[in-house]
Order: C-alpha cells, then sequence, then structure tokens
C-alpha cells in the first residue's frame, strides 16, 4: 500500500499502460542513434540491455500473440508513435517495419526526455521512475471499460520499499546500473546463479538469495525456480519458488485474478525444503512459462 501511495506521488507520465506517454515533442526528435555522437557509453549500454527489445524480444512477442491487449504496448514501448506502428501493423509485432521506432523499446526518451527537453528533470534519474514501470496492478474489463485491480501483478518497487524498510540503502541504481545503461536481470545466467545461495544436509536444503533487493524471482508472474532430485531413475520436482494466481469469483459473479501462493524468497530469509528419502542428484531450474524456455541453474551436483 505504502508503495502505491508513493507511486502515486511521483508522476513521470505512465499510466500502467492506461494512456502513452506524452514527452511533449514528436519521437523522431529523440531518437536513441541522435544521443550516441555525445553519449557513446550510455548508448551503447542500453543497446545490449532488455529494455531495448522490451517490444520485440521472443518472449514478449510470444506473450504478446496471446494476449494482444493495447495496454502492453503503452508499457513495453510507452511513446504515442511505438503505440501507432503497433496499430497499424495490426498488432502483428512480426511486421513492424525494420526501420520502426518500436525497435527501441524502452528508450533514452521514455526515460530522459519531458515538456521537449532531452536533459533537464533529476528526478528522472531516480528510482521512482523505475518503480513507475516495476509495479503495476491487473486490468480487467468492467461494463466494457478497462479499469485497473488492486491486485499487484508487478510489485518489485514495494518490495524494495520493504527492503530499505530493514535498513539497506541500495537502490535500482545501484545495483543495476553499476555497469552503466546495460541493466541486467532474469536473463543474465551469470547474475541468477550468483543471487542463490544453497545449501544442503542429507535431509534438507536451504535456498536463499544473495544481493537481491527484493523477491527472487520478482517481476514478470509467469518466471519461478523448481528444485527437483533424481530419486533411482526418476527426478521429482520436491519445490516451486514463484508467485501463482488464480480466478476468483467476484460477489457479483465476475471473476478476479487473485494471488493463491508466493513462495519466492524474501532477501535473508533462507526456505527450508525437505529432501525425500533416497534422493541422489538435484538440480534447480530457473524457467520462463510464456514460451517454455529455462535456464539451468545447477546441475546434477551430488548428494552428501
Ligand atoms: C551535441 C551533444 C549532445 C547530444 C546530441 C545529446 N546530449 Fe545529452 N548531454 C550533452 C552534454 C554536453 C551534457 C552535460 C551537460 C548538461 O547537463 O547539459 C549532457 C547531459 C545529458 C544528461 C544528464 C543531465 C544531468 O542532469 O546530469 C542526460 C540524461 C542526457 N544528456 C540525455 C541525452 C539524450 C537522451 C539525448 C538524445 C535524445 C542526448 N542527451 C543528446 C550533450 C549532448
Ligand atoms: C530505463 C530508463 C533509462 C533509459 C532507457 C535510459 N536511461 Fe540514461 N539514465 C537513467 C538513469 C536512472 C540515470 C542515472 C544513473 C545514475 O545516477 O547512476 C541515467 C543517466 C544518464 C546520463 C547521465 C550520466 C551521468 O554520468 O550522470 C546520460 C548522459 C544518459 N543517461 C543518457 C542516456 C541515453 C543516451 C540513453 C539511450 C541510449 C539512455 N540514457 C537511456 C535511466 C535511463
Ligand atoms: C517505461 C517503463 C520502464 C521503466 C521506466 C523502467 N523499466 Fe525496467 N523494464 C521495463 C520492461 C517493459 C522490461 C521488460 C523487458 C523484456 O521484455 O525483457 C524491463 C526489464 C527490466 C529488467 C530485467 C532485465 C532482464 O534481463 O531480465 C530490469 C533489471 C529492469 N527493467 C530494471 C529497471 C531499472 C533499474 C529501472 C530504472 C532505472 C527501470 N527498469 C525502468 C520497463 C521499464
Ligand atoms: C541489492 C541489489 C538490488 C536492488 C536494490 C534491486 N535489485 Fe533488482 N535484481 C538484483 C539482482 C541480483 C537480480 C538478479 C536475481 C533476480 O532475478 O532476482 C535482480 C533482478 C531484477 C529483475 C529481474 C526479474 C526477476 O524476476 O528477478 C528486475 C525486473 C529488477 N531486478 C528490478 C529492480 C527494480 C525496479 C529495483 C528497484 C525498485 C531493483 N531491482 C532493486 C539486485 C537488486
Ligand atoms: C504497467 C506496465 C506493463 C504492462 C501494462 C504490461 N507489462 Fe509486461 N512487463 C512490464 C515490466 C516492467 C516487465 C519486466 C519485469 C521483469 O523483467 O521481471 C514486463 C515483463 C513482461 C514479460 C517478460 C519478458 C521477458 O523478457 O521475460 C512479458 C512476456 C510481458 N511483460 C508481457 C506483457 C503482456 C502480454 C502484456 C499485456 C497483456 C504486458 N506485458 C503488460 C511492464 C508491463
Amino acid at each position: 500500500m505504502y508503495g502505491v501511495l508513493l507511486l502515486l506521488a511521483a508522476d513521470f507520465g505512465f499510466s500502467s499502460g492506461v494512456r502513452t506517454l506524452d514527452i511533449g515533442a514528436p519521437a523522431a526528435d529523440f531518437v536513441a542513434s541522435s544521443c550516441a555522437d555525445c553519449h557513446e557509453a550510455e548508448y551503447a549500454g542500453w543497446r545490449a540491455s532488455r529494455h531495448r527489445a522490451s517490444l520485440t524480444n521472443r518472449i514478449f512477442v510470444a506473450g504478446f500473440a496471446a494476449e494482444s491487449e493495447a495496454r502492453c504496448v503503452r508499457c513495453h514501448a510507452p511513446l504515442p508513435e511505438q503505440f501507432a506502428e503497433v496499430m497499424a501493423a495490426n498488432r502483428d509485432l512480426t511486421k513492424l517495419p525494420a526501420a520502426a521506432l518500436g525497435h527501441e523499446g524502452v528508450t533514452c526518451a521514455t526515460c530522459h526526455v519531458r515538456d521537449g527537453e532531452a536533459h533537464g528533470n533529476d528526478a528522472l534519474k531516480s528510482d521512482a521512475l523505475c518503480g513507475s514501470c516495476h509495479e503495476f496492478a491487473f486490468h480487467e474489463k468492467k461494463r466494457g471499460r478497462l479499469v485497473l485491480t488492486d491486485t499487484p501483478i508487478q510489485s518489485t518497487y514495494s518490495q524494495w520499499l520493504e527492503y530499505g524498510a530493514t535498513g539497506r540503502t541500495d537502490s535500482c541504481i545501484s545495483c543495476h546500473m553499476n555497469g552503466g545503461h546495460d541493466i541486467r536481470g532474469a536473463h543474465d545466467v551469470e547474475l541468477l546463479r550468483r543471487s542463490l545461495d544453497v545449501r544442503i544436509d542429507r535431509e534438507r536444503m536451504w535456498l536463499a538469495s544473495r544481493g537481491v533487493g527484493h523477491r527472487f524471482p520478482t517481476g514478470d508472474v509467469f518466471r519461478h525456480l523448481t528444485v527437483e532430485v533424481r530419486v533411482g531413475d526418476e527426478w521429482i520436482e520436491i519445490a516451486r519458488i514463484g508467485r501463482r494466481y488464480a480466478p476468483a469469483e467476484n460477489r457479483d459473479g465476475t471473476y478476479s485474478m487473485r494471488l493463491v501462493e508466493d513462495t519466492s524468497l524474501a532477501p535473508d530469509v533462507p526456505r527450508s525444503i525437505e529432501i525425500p528419502a533416497g534422493a541422489t542428484e538435484y538440480r534447480i531450474h530457473y524457467r520462463y512459462d510464456e514460451d517454455g524456455s529455462e535456464a539451468v541453474l545447477v546441475v546434477r551436483a551430488g548428494l552428501p
């Protein structure tokens, strides 16, 4: 709740996908390549980042094909020109022209240009800027209109406020922009490996996150970790670490998504998992359910 109040106080023009973003100038005046001459390092970092591909990466393209809602575009590529391109391509992202601004996803202007000015507002370089996209609620259709519900679908910002409330001072920016604009996260397998601490004895395993300023996993709902052990010839899943939502009936007979389980790892709180008798090996996967892909974090390490 606290997080939501703070977010409302910091208005950067993002609207949880309700509207496109007004930067006070045509986007064509501020394309990323126009900044490159003077800001070479920022440009190179951003080019390599997931933000640059937030509308056109494989996982988003698959997700959007299954659920082609206008609001998705207004967050993954918030500029009005980007939105118009997607509509002109009949919401088929594979049909975006090569020169489309949509290929810039969350671009320089999205974070830095307001009122037609490229370098003005210091508040734009704050954690609240990150929070204004990395925290939002489910939408529902009510009598034909799109409304925001009170169920968060992503709550990275309030998770980080909780982390800060225990006295820690690391910020989105200090952790994620240490190396500049190549902001990394759930697609950097080495980072994921470093972020997971596994301790194990004969009967139990303890999983904890390491150096993460929010829950692990956070962000997109389709991500989770699975822990599997081998008993004889069979691999058995013994834990699922992440969030699960399910539709629940409202009093008026309509349905809303509700959080039914959250087993994601809170900072510094190890989760204890019982190991079944006879287990000889274990492995841990990080899964991206949208397209069924997965990354192996720990493989076939022997059990003590
Ligand atoms: C002709 C060179 C030039 C171009 C092109 C240029 N900038 Fe800059 N920019 C500068 C200089 C010089 C500074 C440092 C002085 C200042 O703050 O104005 C700066 C500073 C900045 C800052 C930091 C301001 C602060 O408060 O510390 C940001 C953010 C920025 N530029 C973004 C952009 C973006 C985004 C673009 C492309 C749309 C861009 N710039 C294009 C020269 C340029
Ligand atoms: C997701 C939001 C986001 C995007 C996209 C983004 N920036 Fe930034 N940028 C920031 C933040 C936040 C900071 C402040 C970082 C800090 O304080 O360490 C920053 C800092 C800067 C600075 C000032 C660096 C300094 O030393 O103070 C420049 C210049 C800049 N960005 C240019 C760009 C350019 C050019 C692009 C596109 C190629 C871009 N940014 C894309 C968020 C963004
Ligand atoms: C305009 C909305 C917006 C803003 C502002 C924004 N992000 Fe993002 N961010 C996104 C979207 C959309 C993605 C998903 C990209 C994708 O599809 O993989 C993302 C992805 C990420 C990821 C995951 C990268 C990965 O490899 O999985 C991290 C970490 C991240 N953002 C951090 C930040 C930080 C730190 C800031 C503030 C400096 C910030 N974001 C500002 C929209 C935003
Ligand atoms: C103490 C350092 C730290 C702070 C503070 C922090 N992060 Fe992270 N973040 C990480 C690490 C490490 C990962 C990689 C492990 C993981 O995926 O959780 C990560 C992952 C992510 C991801 C990838 C998605 C996922 O499922 O984990 C996103 C998005 C993200 N951070 C956004 C943010 C935003 C937004 C903030 C501020 C509100 C923030 N982070 C603050 C360290 C930090
Ligand atoms: C309020 C802004 C917002 C809206 C609306 C939104 N997203 Fe996202 N989405 C994000 C952010 C921020 C992330 C990054 C979280 C992370 O990396 O963990 C993200 C991540 C994703 C990812 C994961 C991408 C990856 O690289 O793993 C998919 C897929 C996705 N969104 C699809 C959608 C679809 C489909 C819709 C519309 C039904 C939608 N999003 C609506 C902000 C939004």
